[in-house]
């Protein structure tokens, strides 16, 4: 029998290389990354199953090329790269991972905030360059303590709930805001307070995003928001680029309307070194690695095959969106 048809955008670890050709005839797409749409939009209109990263647009026009298509399997949380909803219409099944991920990405938006509230990159680079001259002054690299600061959470989903989790040890205020107020015991055990979206921007120190990129979440941080956001306060952002208008966000830390960011997602990735971020100093900037730990990316890489290999028998995905 002819062996089912898989497509990869971009290399996966060897031990899922490995069991994929035992399986599947597999193709893996080696060259510039995003794969260019016309190579996907030549690959897709023949494969069984897809493996695809966040950065790859799978839309409704991709889609509609595709004639065997049974399942699409993102190596990703965020499934914002591709719609949903003609998916469901195309009975094309939809696999994504989340849950392995969480402590990762959670670490990171927490190393994010000690890291741009104490300096400690931008005294890197200080040394790096070697512009350190003087040594321990009254006012030289001077941050801020987390101890007593509030913190307002953007999303309580498994992200946003171990970031809380984290934070307790560090003294400080939580708030939340959510779509839906958790349940009153989850509340207690996190110790976290629901506030409405606007006394989150309002009363917080720092405002960590996590959730996801959607219409309603587009942009959502403009200089409206920063306008509204404490001048002492920061921004952290380890969901999507684009819930953040990077040109407001430029604005803001230049004028100091807000006090700095720690970012490790942009509105196009990855920014090259002419990127106006650059040259801030109040912002800490990460390369899109809140899921990069050896651990977790192993981890992403099963399920990203499990999803594919239920897709491709005719079942949903243990992490299966929409159908
Ligand atoms: C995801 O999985 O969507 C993350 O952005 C990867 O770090």
């Amino acid at each position: 029998m002819q062996k089912k048809r898989v497509f990869l955008t971009r290399t996966l670890h060897e031990f899922a290389l490995k069991e994929l050709r035992k399986k599947y005839q597999i193709e893996i797409h080696s060259g510039k990354i995003p794969i260019p749409k016309n190579i996907l939009k030549n690959k897709i209109k023949t494969i069984d199953g897809l493996i695809c990263f966040p950065y790859d647009k799978i839309d409704k026009k991709m889609m509609d090329l595709a004639a065997n298509l049974k399942v699409i399997s993102t190596y990703s949380v965020g499934f914002d790269h591709i719609d949903i909803s003609h998916a469901i219409k195309k009975k094309i099944r939809v696999g994504y991972t989340p849950e392995v991920l969480t402590d990762a990405t959670a670490n990171l938006a927490f190393t994010l905030i000690l890291d741009v509230m104490r300096r400690v990159s931008e005294g890197d680079k200080i040394i790096r360059s070697g512009k350190w001259r003087q040594i321990y002054g009254a006012y030289d690299y001077v941050g801020i303590d987390l101890q007593g600061k509030t913190l307002g959470i953007l999303g309580l989903g498994r992200i946003g709930s171990t970031l809380a989790k984290r934070v307790k040890a560090f003294d400080m205020k939580i708030i939340y805001h959510n779509r839906k107020r958790v349940s009153k015991s989850k509340e207690k055990a996190l110790g976290i307070k629901y506030v409405s979206q606007e006394k989150l921007f309002t009363q917080s120190d720092i405002i960590s995003i996590h959730v996801p990129h959607t219409e309603q979440t587009d942009a959502l941080f403009d200089s409206k928001v920063f306008k509204k956001m404490k001048k002492s306060a920061f921004l952290i952002n380890t969901a999507r680029g684009k819930i953040i208008k990077e040109k407001d966000l430029v604005s803001a830390l230049k004028k100091k309307t807000i006090a700095g960011a720690g970012l490790d997602v942009f509105e196009s990735e990855p920014i090259g070194k002419n990127h106006p971020l650059i040259k801030i100093s109040n912002v800490v900037l990460a390369p899109h690695i809140g899921s990069s730990t050896k651990e977790t990316r192993e981890q992403m890489a099963r399920i990203t095959v499990k999803n594919l290999n239920l897709g491709l028998s005719g079942k949903k995905p243990i992490y299966s969106v929409g159908y």
